[in-house]
């Protein structure tokens, strides 16, 4: 069994829209999630989160669920569109009320509330005047923040801005594979700086209103990879791209308050019609408590194909057998390990506390999940390496407590520790939900 630092954090996840259902109780506005659902063709077999995991109802439940399981953390995400049903100004009480509760429950089973702000489901009423390609957006986020803060803030001490800015902007704006779903490809690029410059100001909103918070953004990150047959300049050169794109378009404003220059790696700079004014990177690279990242699978690219064709790089599949989850990701805990050090070695001093805020994997429903306890070990064990290495690693926040509304796919590929009969939403811990509590204990011991 791996084995981290004492006082290493352990959590779960989980994400508003994917868990609560409610959609449209005690106030809550429409979020861009509930309007993308009911486009014909956006998500397999028609699903919706309008039930969801009925976490709005069954919080105790769920809360009894961490409880036994021994969590330290828990990670769930604020629906913005409860607290501000149109996004700006009346704030829904009864939306905060539901919040205030959660966290009294974590507080009294002893599980620190970790909560991200923006997972996703924006406002439909601010994605109307524009969503994130809107500045104002940014604005109307730190406002928000500081709401919740207020209201929380006396209780709720570690607070995650954004989750994965790269893919909201990517399947959201880019390929229009998750709402809004607007297919803009490389014109989606000033979503990346308005989420940022709204972490940056969300960031001063929350220290304002809570003076020992700490703070933390959530990036997806991906190890780069070539193919083994890799030959040409033209590969690497398409490595660097993407990578650039996906991890440094993220990172590097928030630790360093520069931006990569987008235009040598054959894209679009963002500082292009006026979009980064003056100040905006200094708002934006605010110090930070921790950096948060979600890791998956590491991403093989190769020189693109047909060049004309819009991006600088083409993604493939890996040449060497992994094992592959029922998304059929490959499974790659040294991936993390690659990750987690290139990090250090990128951004040195720079690099604050790491916190792993998403890590797990779907499993086909039925199995013995015999394959999630070993994803699990693989990847805590990866962290563990890291950590060796001299990567401060402070907390491990699994993906996810329950199956939940998978986005795109609905409720077919389950990450949960907690298995969901979605007809009668009955919970059942599965295996992995016993592997996991025995290796919380076994830190403690
Ligand atoms: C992340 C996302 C989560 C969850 C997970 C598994 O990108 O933040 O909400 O869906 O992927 O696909």
């Amino acid at each position: 069994m791996p084995r981290l630092p004492a006082g290493f954090v352990w959590g779960a996840s989980t994400a508003a829209y994917q868990i609560e259902g409610a959609a449209d109780e005690d106030g809550k506005g429409a979020s861009i999630w509930d309007t993308f659902v009911r486009r014909p063709g956006t998500v397999r077999d028609g699903h919706t989160g309008d039930v969801a995991c009925d976490h709005y109802h069954r919080l105790d439940e769920d809360v009894a669920l961490m409880r036994r399981l021994g969590l330290d953390a828990y990670r769930f995400s604020v629906s913005w569109p409860r607290v501000l049903p149109t996004g700006a100004g009346k704030v829904e009480p009864r939306g905060l009320d539901f919040y205030d509760r959660l966290v009294d429950a974590l507080l009294d089973a002893g599980i620190e509330p970790t909560p991200t702000l923006f997972h996703w489901d924006l406002p439909q009423a601010l994605e109307d005047e524009g969503g994130w390609l809107n500045r104002d957006t940014a604005h109307r986020f730190a406002e928000y923040a500081a709401v919740t803060a207020e209201r929380l803030g006396d209780r709720v001490k570690r607070w995650i801005t954004l989750n994965e800015p790269f893919v909201h902007m990517s399947f959201g704006y880019g390929f229009g594979v998750h709402a809004p779903g607007r297919a803009l490809m490389l014109d989606a690029l000033p979503v990346a700086h308005h989420q940022l410059l709204g972490h940056g100001l969300a960031t001063a909103a929350l220290r304002a209103a809570v003076p020992d918070a700490q703070v933390l953004i959530a990036n997806n990150c991906t190890p780069v990879r070539l193919r083994p047959d890799a030959r040409s300049d033209g590969d690497a050169a398409a490595a660097s791209a993407y990578d650039v794109l996906h991890n440094r378009l993220f990172n590097d404003p928030v630790l360093l308050g520069s931006h990569p220059d987008l235009s040598a790696y054959g894209m679009t700079d963002p500082s292009w019609g006026g979009v980064v004014r003056d100040g905006d990177l200094a708002t934006i690279a605010a110090p930070l408590d921790g950096l948060g990242i979600n890791y998956y699978n590491p991403t093989w690219v190769t020189a693109p194909a047909d060049p004309a064709a819009g991006l600088p790089f083409d993604l493939t599949e890996p040449q060497e057998t992994y094992r592959r989850t029922a998304f059929d990701w490959p499974v790659v805990p040294d991936g993390l390990t690659e990750l987690l050090t290139g990090l250090k070695a990128r951004y040195g001093d720079a690099l604050p506390p790491v916190w792993i805020t998403e890590s797990g994997c779907s499993q086909p429903a039925g199995t013995d999940d015999r394959e999630r306890i070993d994803y699990l070990d693989g990847h805590i064990t990866a962290v563990a390496d890291a950590v060796a290495r001299g990567v401060d690693v402070r907390g491990y926040f699994t993906w996810s407590l329950l199956d939940n509304f998978e986005w795109a796919e609905g409720y077919h590929q389950r990450f949960g520790l907690v298995e969901v009969d979605f007809a009668t939403l009955r919970r059942t811990p599965r295996a992995s939900f016993d592997w996991y509590r025995a290796l919380i204990a076994a830190q403690r011991a």
